[in-house]
């Protein structure tokens, strides 16, 4: 009888079972594929591995403007992924320590609820063997979507065509990749390949990259990329992958792009299917967990943390569900502030965003002003940034004159964003902020600045 089974060690599971162990709960984490879930293997971590090749090799290209030249540079793709691998098991050995040393036990098998006895314990099923506990957390994460387009499910089992994780694994460069999807997953992966030497198409439905992204910052991005060399297609919707072809309905018309591999990054989709919520009970809406801000489900004992809840699908945003729910089962009345969660892109430039954009205060018809400053007020940004575009907006509440949202293009953004989200979520005043001294030279200091013109 354990105090809490965890169903899926990626980020929301591995981080509350340890969380929950450490606080003294008797705690098994089932976890079917590798220790570390979607961030580790096949996400957040072997994406940052490759993009920071790509970046060093960037460097080497374009060196000449900083005064180094680089003759004869060149990448090796099957090298980079051979480390990637490695920085993958080292990290996944790591969450396994860690478990271990705060007392969870792990199963390396896939586990399924079975129901729940007169007593309130649940049963779990795995590889034969039935489990019970008096609590479940379900963190079975989501699945990429590779939706009925002709030909693409086809295309997707013989290998012309990839997702997130089969492409992680490839070996070869292709002459040719088409990117279906300019969100995050799409752009990051566009960024890599055009870097190394691909021809790269991204397709994308709607008329602009980046899907929520604050629309001066995605314009700011679209033309980075433009100007690196990837085609973008634009309001272009994907009708079929096949024959060495992707084809795309455009303004009524259909046309198609060549390819040799392609990449389906259309989204995720939660996973719940065969988990055994039925089994039990919990309530789903459009397939994914639904949840209230302390991740509770709608079975009383059973709490969902991490992309299964179809909310946030960030690492981050599952760790802190993840230990939102074990304090609420240690009766601390914590809850997750969705509205104070940061987000990156690891493009280069980085774009990073917390918080209300402009288009979303329309939207909400709140009363805020925004204000959009260049990084180039910052003489470090100058000095590494030769014909940098990157900028700075804020959003702000006009009545109280607090931050309602802070948004980045430019490099570093993506460690410089949490000091923003830290300002969000503790609705600081801009008076406030301008009292706080920032380090020098940064291109942080940009916030400050814009705090001062706003
Ligand atoms: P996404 O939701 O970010 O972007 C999907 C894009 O595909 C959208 O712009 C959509 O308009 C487009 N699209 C949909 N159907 C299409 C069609 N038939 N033809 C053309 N375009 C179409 O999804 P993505 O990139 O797959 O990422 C999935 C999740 O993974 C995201 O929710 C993200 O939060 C997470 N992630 C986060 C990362 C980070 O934080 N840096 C990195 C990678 C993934």
């Amino acid at each position: 009888m354990y105090d809490l089974i965890v169903l899926g060690g990626g980020p929301g599971g591995y981080n509350a079972a340890e969380r929950a162990a450490h606080a003294g709960l008797k705690t098994l984490v089932f976890e079917g594929r590798e220790l570390g879930g979607v961030c580790l293997n096949e996400g957040c971590v072997p994406t940052k591995t490759l993009l920071y090749s790509a970046k060093i090799f960037d460097y080497t290209k374009h060196g000449e403007a900083y005064g180094v030249k680089c003759q004869g540079s060149s990448i090796d793709h099957a090298f980079v992924v051979n480390r990637k691998n490695k920085v993958v098991k080292q990290l996944t050995g790591g969450v396994a320590m860690q478990l271990k040393s705060a007392g969870a036990e792990v199963v390396r098998e896939f586990a399924v609820i079975k129901g729940r006895d007169a007593d309130g314990a649940f049963t779990v099923e795995a590889a034969g063997k039935e489990y019970k506990t008096a609590r479940l957390l379900i963190c079975t994460g989501s699945d990429a979507v590779v939706p009925p387009i002709d030909g693409l499910r086809e295309s997707v089992a013989n290998g012309f065509a990839m997702t997130n994780r089969e492409i992680l694994d490839m070996t070869t460069v292709p002459q040719n990749l088409t990117v279906i999807g300019g969100g995050v997953i799409g752009l990051e992966m566009a960024s890599y390949f055009c870097s190394i030497g691909s021809n790269v198409t991204v397709v994308e439905m709607l008329d602009h990259i980046a899907g929520p992204t604050d629309g001066e910052i995605s314009k700011i991005l679209f033309k980075n990329y433009q100007k690196k060399g990837v085609n973008f297609i634009l309001g272009a919707k994907v009708v079929s992958v096949k024959d060495g072809k992707v084809s795309y309905e455009k303004d009524g018309k259909v046309e198609a792009v060549s390819a040799d591999k392609v990449l389906v990054s259309i989204g995720r989709r939660a996973h719940t299917q065969g988990v055994g919520l039925e089994s039990i009970g919990v309530l789903t809406e459009r397939g994914a967990i639904v949840t209230d801000e302390c991740c509770r489900t709608s079975v009383p004992g059973v709490w969902a943390a991490g992309d299964v809840n179809g909310k946030s699908m960030l690492a981050h945003t599952a760790y802190r569900e993840g230990e939102v729910a074990v304090a609420n089962m240690l009766g601390k009345k914590e809850k997750v502030n969705y509205l104070s969660i940061p987000s990156v892109i690891y493009t280069n430039p980085e774009v990073a965003s917390v918080g209300e954009t402009s288009e979303s205060v329309k939207a909400k018809g709140l009363d805020a002003k925004t204000v959009s400053v260049t990084l180039k007020y910052s003489g470090r940004y100058v000095a590494e940034n030769e014909g940098g575009d990157g900028i700075v907006k804020l959003v702000i509440d006009k009545e109280h004159n607090t931050l309602l949202g802070v948004h980045m293009i430019g490099n570093y953004a993506s460690e410089i964003i949490y000091g923003a989200a830290m300002m969000v979520e503790k609705q600081m005043r801009v008076d406030d902020v301008k009292k706080l001294v920032f380090p020098h030279p940064t291109v942080c200091e940009v916030i400050r600045e814009a705090m001062f013109q706003a």
